[in-house]
């Protein structure tokens, strides 16, 4: 008999953002022409291919809001309780909506101050009054609250009375306008006809639709988020709070999505009737086997990326891992014939790599340390020899993982390390660290689309698709690297898209 072929462990070379540069093509598009909508899912569009990383320094409500207003996507860190996350989707469902199907109300008999809490943490400006059956009786808004120095106070003291100016319910948005005009006022209740509040629309969302016309919304106008899920102990039921509170994309987001574990809370998710109008995307894998097996497995979306993330020491700590360039092309091979979308995520230092992620094969980009210095990032300033920056951490580094004082880690799983349970055995693949703060997402997300769009008008697309078929990569070695970067200079002025690392 003849001896079993010796194993050969040495596959193909991969490459990096930093090994490849995009070839200039012919082009008659202008970079303000470029359409830069794509796919993060097979149901969910975005203008802008950004998603922001669901990473306890980058994504919470209000970067999740500000990535939607961009016309990208936020999705949710999982490193708090479910409770916590379905909140926080909460808060961007209600935060910008054509109309509001379930307003946040109060009682008659609620005090000033309850009302007051109410409205900081949803930030509205009033609610709407209604008794134990849902029926209107008034509304209570700033304006009340304005001139009350005793919080105590009733509402029923304080509110605005029926009859109000209201509406029935399937007023259109444009009849809704017309009344908000007439009676120069800011809130319009919708009413049944047993006078039962079935929903509002706001002035305040009619000037925010005028403010952020590529916002990523779902069918009723509310502003669209994403969340992280595990794979371990609560992640069904985290899944289902998110879902309850209105969720538009799960995203199973473990270090190695090459797991049978992940495989089958995929198809569960898939299987399961109440998450059917949502998205579920897979991850991380870095491998054409890993990507046809989530697609076996019935994911909306690949998620891509073993290791390229700027806080990552897996492939250091493990030794494992796919330079992120071939892993995205490799991934794209399994999900294009099936339809299914791929997103890049981690190792983006500049805009340029956005559209190398794109030719590569991913339909969109996930940016962790571009966007942990922005001011909707979690996190305070600090500052350093008087300049400011803002905490950057992996979510398998010490920190993010110890189980501090009254509070613990929901991310020990995302490494499969939820079994150590004294936090010195933990062994980390993230570290911790700072970044500089680069102000509002609104500039840094201009910056990184602008970028793109310069992109696309070198290469000659017109829109993402273009730019897929048409991208092609030169090598570069090192000296072309060192060439590529700003060279035989004293920097005096630092650029808004340019630092040196
Ligand atoms: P960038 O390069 O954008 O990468 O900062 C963000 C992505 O990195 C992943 N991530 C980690 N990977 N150890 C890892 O190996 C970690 O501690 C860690 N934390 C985050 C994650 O995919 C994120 O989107």
């Amino acid at each position: 008999p003849s001896q079993p072929a010796p194993h050969d462990p040495f596959a193909t070379v991969g490459l990096t953002y930093d090994d490849v540069l995009l070839l200039p093509g012919e082009s008659d598009v202008v970079p303000s022409g470029a359409m830069t909508r794509s796919r993060v899912s097979k149901r969910i569009t975005v203008e802008v291919p950004l998603l922001s990383s669901a990473m306890d320094t980058v994504t919470e409500s209000r970067m999740a809001i500000a990535m939607a207003r961009q016309g990208g996507l936020g999705v949710l860190h999982r490193n708090l309780s479910a409770e916590d996350q379905a909140q926080q989707v909460d808060l961007v469902k209600r935060s910008e909506a054509g109309m509001v199907s379930h307003p946040v109300t109060t009682s008659p008999s609620a005090s000033l101050q309850q009302v007051d809490e109410l409205c900081g943490r949803y930030r509205v400006s009033g609610l709407p009054v209604v008794d134990d059956s849902g029926v209107l009786l008034g509304i209570v808004t700033n304006r009340d609250l304005r001139f009350e120095t005793d919080p105590t106070r009733r509402v029923d003291e304080v509110m605005t009375r029926m009859p109000l100016v209201t509406a029935p319910v399937g007023t259109d948005p444009d009849q809704a306008m017309a009344l908000l005009a007439q009676h120069k006022i800011e809130k319009l209740p919708l009413v049944d006809a047993d006078g039962r509040l079935r929903g509002l629309i706001t002035v305040k969302d009619f000037t925010k639709a005028d403010k952020y016309p590529l916002a990523t919304k779902d069918e009723v106008g509310r502003l669209r988020v994403g969340a992280a899920i595990g794979i371990f102990e609560d992640a069904w039921k985290r899944a289902m709070l998110l879902v309850e509170a209105g969720v538009d994309l799960l995203v199973v987001d473990m270090a190695h999505g090459h797991s049978r574990a992940v495989l089958e809370m995929i198809a569960r998710l898939k299987a399961e009737p109440s998450v059917a109008h949502v998205d579920v995307v897979g991850g991380n894998v870095a491998t054409r086997a890993a990507a046809q097996a989530l697609v076996e497995a019935g994911v909306d979306g690949v998620k891509v990326g073993v290791g390229p993330g700027s806080i990552c020491t897996t492939r250091v700590v493990a030794g494992v891992g796919v330079p992120q360039v071939t892993a995205i092309y490799e991934a794209a091979q399994a999900c294009a014939p099936a339809g299914v979308p791929v997103i890049g995520d981690g190792g983006l230092q500049y805009s340029g790599d956005i559209a190398k992620a794109l030719v590569a094969g991913a339909d969109t980009v996930m940016l962790g340390s571009l966007l942990a210095g922005c001011e909707e990032s979690p996190g305070e300033l600090v500052f350093v020899n008087g300049k400011q920056y803002k905490s950057y951490r992996g979510m398998g580094s010490l920190g993010a993982q110890q189980t501090r004082a009254g509070a613990r880690s929901f991310s020990k799983d995302r490494y499969f390390q939820n079994d150590v349970a004294v936090d010195d055995d933990f062994v980390p693949e993230g570290v911790e660290g700072q970044v500089p703060y680069r102000g509002p997402l609104g500039a840094v997300a201009h910056q990184l689309v602008g970028g793109l769009r310069q992109s696309m008008f070198y290469v000659g697309a017109e829109d993402v698709g273009q730019l897929k078929a048409r991208g092609r990569f030169v090598r570069i070695t090192s000296a072309g690297l060192k060439e590529s970067h700003p060279h035989d200079i004293r920097m005096t002025n630092e650029a808004p898209n340019y630092t040196v690392r």
